[in-house]
């Protein structure tokens, strides 16, 4: 499955162009299969429908584990490194794995899950979080795991919306030198929850919580009776594998779903080709389990590959911002795999944090989440890779299952800020706003994907029609991404940003329209807009601009209001970082608020506001010009 040399990845590329199906089949065949596929694939944009594998029959924790055992159940799958330092590490075999796994999916056969239904997982960065995910593909159940920075509003409407029927979660858990609660937000959110029948619930920051009789049970005691073994339920290609809830332009977020049989196969093939992992070497992703590279690419995807990795329990700054680095040269760590977002705070933080670490086990680097800019990459490159290593700077989403434009690494020359060329099977073009493809290169435009690869979204949970909304309408016959990008001279691809009302937070996706609805319940405030602005570490952080009415409260009493309501409808994550407040937004005739301008004043760019001539008000352009924060 591997290409080898660029020459290669050029003529495996025009054949998956030219033969998709032959291609992605000859992929396949290197997976374990109960039954084999009668039909590669079936698809239609309009609709849309999209099969691959049609009606073969597997189950994907047998790829993740059972038949690697054979050769490794006593390799290691994870090196589990805490959140305090200095604990003593835990490897965890494979066939460490494969029991903890069989035991957990029998907890949740007795807890009476069957095929099909839905598990929220709810934890921090444990190998229980992945022995949960797994557990869950063991019976065919669906999971659907809920970062532990949301709220419990946040939590309860995902759980609602997909109508789970157990959550898996722990008394707390550790965040630098904080402990967060976890049970308790569970609680809250349990509280109009109607269809949550049982709650598992991990020991681990040793809190003390409330246990509710009958609902709540403890991890340990329920697992430790089963056996270690249960039998792999059998699934077709196209059952739902997992629910991930992501953000967009309007509305709730939605839950993206994914199918097992397609995401199985590119997961494991792009993880091997873009990182290039060679059996032995340790390889290392930072993300946390809540976001889908956690699912791709610390989950499945390098299970799948037979990989060794790191699970990280801990932040890059605590105990110090030395911490990535120590643990690198620890566990001599060969690929390693981090945000932006990541890099910035640490190269803030300065050299003296990375020089007394080896870090010459490293041979391949990778980024993803957010574009990472020029500095940043070049300090990466310089301080982390010592100049010998590739940065992979991978592109993709969740609703993409898989890395689709990234430089395999040593085989694509690399130039900071390029996500660079296609993975084999993706056909990626650029179109104009009237979707008109915009051919050559040395162009920009809108990101589409004009045929389907194996991992792309299914649907939206519970409502198709969001899904083919969303992506398949804007441009009809294309899958748009949201992002607008440049093709360069050589025919690289440079993401450059979303171009639709999301935001990147830290590589976090966040709609504004889900924080304004959050600061509206505050009762001082009668509207608000919100727009993103370039924030030195975050990539983008979040600009506030509020109404409120005459009051007697002071300014930092509303600020206060404001940021206590989006943590508790949304989480910390959606704070905003300026609020300003205004008397009146930039409104057309029609009453549609002209975020073009807001988001030229968040960004600073005062000058040059373009035409406000069309406004309902334009002396309010003035107010909001003097307001900057
Ligand atoms: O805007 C792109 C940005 O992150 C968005 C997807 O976010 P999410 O679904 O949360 O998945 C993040 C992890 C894959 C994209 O629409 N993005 C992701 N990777 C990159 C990126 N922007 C630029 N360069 C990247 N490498």
């Amino acid at each position: 499955m591997q290409i080898k040399s660029f020459e290669e990845y050029k003529n495996t590329y025009e054949h998956s162009v030219r033969e998709p199906e032959q291609f992605w089949a000859g992929i396949a065949e290197n997976f374990t299969w109960k039954k084999k596929w009668d039909k590669v694939l079936e698809w239609n944009f309009k609709t849309p429908e999209i099969k691959w594998f049609l009606n073969a029959k597997f189950n994907i924790t047998e790829n993740c584990i059972d038949r690697h055992l054979p050769a490794k159940a006593n390799d290691v799958a994870f090196y589990f490194e805490e959140n305090e330092d200095g604990k003593p590490n835990k490897a965890i075999t494979f066939q460490n794995l494969h029991d903890e796994v069989c035991k957990l999916a029998n907890v949740l056969k007795n807890f009476g899950v069957n095929k099909g239904d839905r598990v929220c997982i709810y934890l921090p960065m444990v190998p229980e979080a992945v022995y949960s995910l797994l557990a869950c593909a063991r019976i065919g159940a669906v999971h659907s795991v809920v970062f532990g920075g949301f709220s419990a509003q946040a939590l309860q409407d995902r759980i609602n919306d997909s109508s789970c029927k157990v959550v898996l979660t722990s008394d707390g858990a550790f965040r630098g030198s904080k402990k967060i609660p976890m049970k308790a937000t569970v609680d809250e959110a349990l509280s109009a929850c109607p269809t949550i029948k049982k709650v598992l619930v991990l020991k681990h920051t040793l809190e003390k919580v409330n246990m509710v009789a009958v609902r709540d049970h403890d991890w340990e005691t329920e697992t430790v009776t089963q056996p270690p073994v249960c039998e792999a339920t059998s699934m077709d290609s196209e059952d739902p594998l997992f629910i991930l809830y992501t953000s967009g332009s309007t509305g709730k977020p939605k839950g993206v779903v994914h199918t097992c049989g397609g995401y199985m196969v590119f997961t494991c093939y792009s993880f091997l080709n873009v990182f290039q992992y060679q059996p032995g070497q340790v390889y290392w992703c930072t993300a946390d389990v809540g976001w889908v590279t956690g699912h791709s690419y610390i989950t499945y995807g390098p299970l799948l590959a037979g990989a060794t990795s790191v699970l990280f329990e801990g932040v890059p700054n605590y105990p110090d911002s030395g911490r990535f680095w120590k643990i690198v040269d620890k566990l001599k760590v060969n690929v390693f795999y981090t945000a932006p977002t990541a890099i910035r705070a640490l190269e803030a933080a300065g050299l003296d944090f990375v020089k007394p670490y080896d870090l010459s086990s490293l041979k391949v680097l990778g980024s993803v989440g957010e574009p990472i800019n020029e500095e940043a990459w070049q300090w990466y490159h310089k301080n982390i890779g010592k100049e010998k290593c590739p940065i992979v700077d991978t592109w993709w989403q969740t609703e993409t299952g898989g890395i689709l434009i990234s430089p395999l690494a040593n085989i694509t020359s690399t130039k900071p800020g390029y996500a660079t060329l296609p993975l084999p099977g993706i056909q990626p073009i650029l179109v104009d706003d009237k979707g008109k493809e915009i051919t050559g290169n040395g162009v920009e435009g809108n990101l589409c994907i004009k045929f389907p690869w194996p991992s792309i979204i299914r649907t939206t949970y519970g409502d198709h029609e969001r899904c083919r909304q969303t992506y398949f309408t804007t441009y009809p016959g294309l899958y748009f991404t949201g992002d607008g990008c440049k093709r360069d001279e050589d025919g690289y691809y440079r993401i450059t940003g979303r171009v639709d009302d999301v935001i990147n937070v830290s590589g976090h996706r966040i709609g504004t329209a889900e924080v304004e609805s959050a600061i509206n319940e505050c009762t001082a405030v009668v509207e608000s807009a919100v727009v993103g602005y370039p924030h030195d570490i975050k990539g983008q952080g979040i600009y506030a601009f509020c109404i409120v009415p005459k009051t007697t409260k002071t300014h930092e009493e509303i600020r206060q209001e404001i940021l206590n309501s989006v943590n508790k409808i949304i989480g910390p994550i959606a704070k905003p970082d300026k609020i300003q407040i205004v008397s009146g937004l930039p409104k057309t005739r029609s009453g549609k608020i002209m975020r073009r301008i807001l988001r030229k004043v968040a960004e600073g760019e005062i000058h040059n506001l373009g035409d406000i001539s069309t406004l309902l008000d334009p002396l309010v352009v003035e107010e909001i010009v003097k307001g900057k924060i």
